[in-house]
């Protein structure tokens, strides 16, 4: 589990925070965005504030007759706001990439192009790292490699087998293609992988390891066989598949289960003076991190809420924020009857004195990017702070009883956003 929480208008607060001193701040100066609203960061906003839903059905889903039979899957294409490896994929990395992998060097790509960042030095490519993760790799890579082994033999595995379905490739493909020499590591923590990504990037940055780093995640798992296990776990939505659109409802009294995303985000993040001095453009603040587990079941987390509390509290106070600075929360809620009760009481423990406080989900427009999510939301938090505008929840008609926060129903909401948390959640965290 753990949170982000970010604030514009550093450069009015140049001054050193005194509670560790060894402190260096991090900075946001560059985002990437491959989601079922398309690729692109403006095309992505664009959507999602107009109230865009990306959820479609699937054949291949359809052909199983599987329970669930929708998701949010990136459009391949030559159209604006279309996948097209051709273009973002070198290619060098490209039989070597599947899918998540090549949503990765996207994502990461659009970020470097917004940042300006390009080492020139040895010294900047050691200073410059990454951290990308992904939940579940390239399940039909996996699958249909064991196919082709059982019926052909050992001749028929691919020697790019292995580093189409490591984890850790992602980051390993943007490092080599961009000549990033520092660190370079993987979280692979379920559906806190992109969250747990940007917490580890941003400690490494005020830590010291590194000036620069591209943090993010990515996911493209939208087999059959991740629909049957998620089924079997009883965590999808199974009652809207003739009625795609409106099957991500976080908040409502009718919600159901999540709908399977794939995509990525990336960030590029920055030791503040590090992006003054070169004249970046600063989109906001780093200001703090936390992170807790439950300690308690593999996919349900405690009734009482209290480890998506905890790890609020804990950013806050890494924050040196209190509860009523923050201006919107944007909410992991994947649209699970149990996981939003939750987060929604851990939300309204934490800020009850917070009035003027916003709370979104935008899984009601992308689904759940599992893997994915945490950088996704973050972007979305951090476009908030930078437009003044806070995201809907689509699909939210009726609130459920005991809900008492405003959950921004279906249109978005101008307002001043100064700062923003973004939560994540996942099996086993
Ligand atoms: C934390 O925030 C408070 C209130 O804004 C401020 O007075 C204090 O100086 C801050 N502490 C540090 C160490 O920055």
């Amino acid at each position: 589990m753990l949170n982000t929480v970010k604030r514009l208008k550093i450069e009015n607060n140049h001054h050193v925070r005194h509670y560790s001193q060894h402190r260096r701040r991090v900075v946001v100066t560059g985002l990437g965005l491959v989601t079922p609203l398309g690729v692109g960061v403006e095309h992505n906003w664009k959507r999602l504030i107009e109230g865009y839903c990306g959820i479609t059905s699937i054949d291949r889903l359809v052909k199983e007759n599987l329970p669930s039979t929708i998701g949010g899957i990136v459009r391949r294409g030559k159209e604006d706001g279309e996948f097209d490896s051709e273009r973002w994929v070198p290619k060098d990395s490209r039989g070597l990439s599947s899918p998540f992998i090549e949503y990765a060097i996207c994502a990461a790509q659009q970020a470097v192009d917004a940042s300006r960042w390009k080492p020139k030095t040895e010294e900047d490519s050691d200073r410059t790292g990454v951290t990308f993760g992904s939940s579940l790799s390239s399940l039909d890579d996996i699958l249909s490699t064991h196919d082709q082994y059982s019926k052909h033999g050992l001749r028929k595995v691919s020697p790019y087998f292995i580093p189409r379905i490591l984890n850790n490739l992602a980051g390993g493909h943007i490092s080599i293609i961009h000549g990033y020499r520092g660190p370079n590591h993987c979280a692979s923590t379920a559906c806190t992988t992109g969250a747990h990504s940007i917490g580890d990037a941003f400690r490494f940055i005020s830590h010291g390891d590194a000036d620069v780093m591209i943090a993010g995640g990515s996911e493209s798992c939208i087999t059959p066989l991740a629909v049957a296990g998620f089924s079997r776990a009883r965590a999808l939505a199974t009652e809207f598949n003739e009625n795609p659109t409106v099957a991500s409802r976080p908040f409502d009294r009718d919600r159901r289960g999540f709908i399977m995303s794939e995509g990525a985000g990336a960030i590029m993040l920055e030791e503040l003076h590090h992006a003054i001095d070169r004249g970046a453009d600063i989109y906001c603040e780093v200001l703090g991190y936390g992170l807790s587990g439950d300690g308690h079941h593999v996919t349900s987390p405690p009734p009482d809420g209290r480890g998506a509390e905890k790890c609020m509290r804990a950013a806050l106070r890494d924050a040196n924020a209190t509860a009523s600075q923050v201006d919107y929360v944007n909410a992991h809620a994947t649209s699970t009857p149990l996981g939003d009760a939750i987060e929604n009481a851990a939300i309204m423990r934490v800020f009850h004195e917070n009035t003027k406080l916003s709370v979104s989900s935008t899984k009601g427009a992308t689904g759940h990017l599992l893997g994915a999510a945490g950088a996704v939301e973050a972007i979305f938090s951090i476009l908030a702070i930078r437009h003044n505008v806070v995201p809907p929840t689509l699909n939210l008609e009726n609130v459920d009883e005991g809900f008492n926060l405003d959950y921004t129903p279906k249109t978005a909401k101008k307002r001043q956003v100064d700062v923003s948390i973004s939560n994540s959640f996942g099996f086993g965290d």
